[in-house]
């Protein structure tokens, strides 16, 4: 029998996407473990859901590294240390040099709140209702070096109302990303996902035929 994929999931604060993943797994839908939770800030509730899980959990604080190269020196350091095989960035507000990019080539996941290439960046649903979209959602891809930028897995899409607030609308995309990214890692794990340049083909069965789109 295979071994487990080992999670590592990078949060910055809330942490619901991680508790998304940790219920799949209880539930038996994603077949992976989560072999440590790291955040970049101290005190932030995604360390209170790991540790709740009996997941090892820590912080690599941002603030007490000299640069960004140290900082990712030892997250990949404790990466490393969990035996990580994906890395799944979850609610993890930094973008990631090329030297981690590199150190798990294809091998990190992101999701971000919004229909990319449409509205990357750090505030997407407030740029979604300031652009005037009448639709928006949630895109998981593979982590590259550009921003929010990498081969799309899996997308869903969501209505945009006319008296939608930040707060509205990041609520209803949310609901969508606890449903898409448990999925969108299982499907990682099966082996059914084949990168071909920008394309993600979603194999119908580990190393298999492909689903004929
Ligand atoms: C989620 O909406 C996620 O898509 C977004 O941060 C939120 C984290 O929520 N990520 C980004 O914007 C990445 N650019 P959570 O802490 O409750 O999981």
């Amino acid at each position: 029998m295979p071994t487990k994929e080992r999670l590592g999931v990078l949060c910055s604060g809330r942490g619901t996407d991680l508790q998304s993943i940790i219920d799949a797994i209880d539930r038996g839908e994603v077949n992976a473990e989560i072999a440590v939770v790291l955040t970049d800030k101290p005190n932030v509730m995604a360390l209170e859901r790991a540790a709740k899980a009996k997941i090892k959990n820590l912080c690599v604080n941002r603030q007490e590294f000299a640069s960004r190269e140290d900082f990712e020196r030892a997250l990949v350091r404790e990466l490393q240390a969990a035996s990580v095989t994906l890395v799944v960035l979850a609610g993890f507000m930094r973008l990631l040099s090329p030297y981690f990019v590199h150190a798990y080539q294809g091998r990190i996941m992101n999701i971000h709140p919004s229909l990319l290439p449409s509205f990357g960046g750090a505030h997407a649903h407030r740029d979604v209702l300031a652009y005037g979209v009448k639709v928006s959602g949630c895109t998981v891809h593979f982590v590259d070096e550009g921003m929010d930028r990498g081969p799309i897995i899996l997308q869903e899409a969501v209505p945009v109302w006319e008296n939608d607030t930040e707060e509205t609308l990041a609520a209803r995309v949310l609901e969508k990303e606890h449903l898409v990214y448990p999925k969108a890692i299982q499907l990682y794990c099966e082996g059914r996902l084949k990168v071909e340049g920008r394309q993600v083909r979603i194999l119908d069965f580990a190393g298999g035929k492909e689903n004929g789109q």
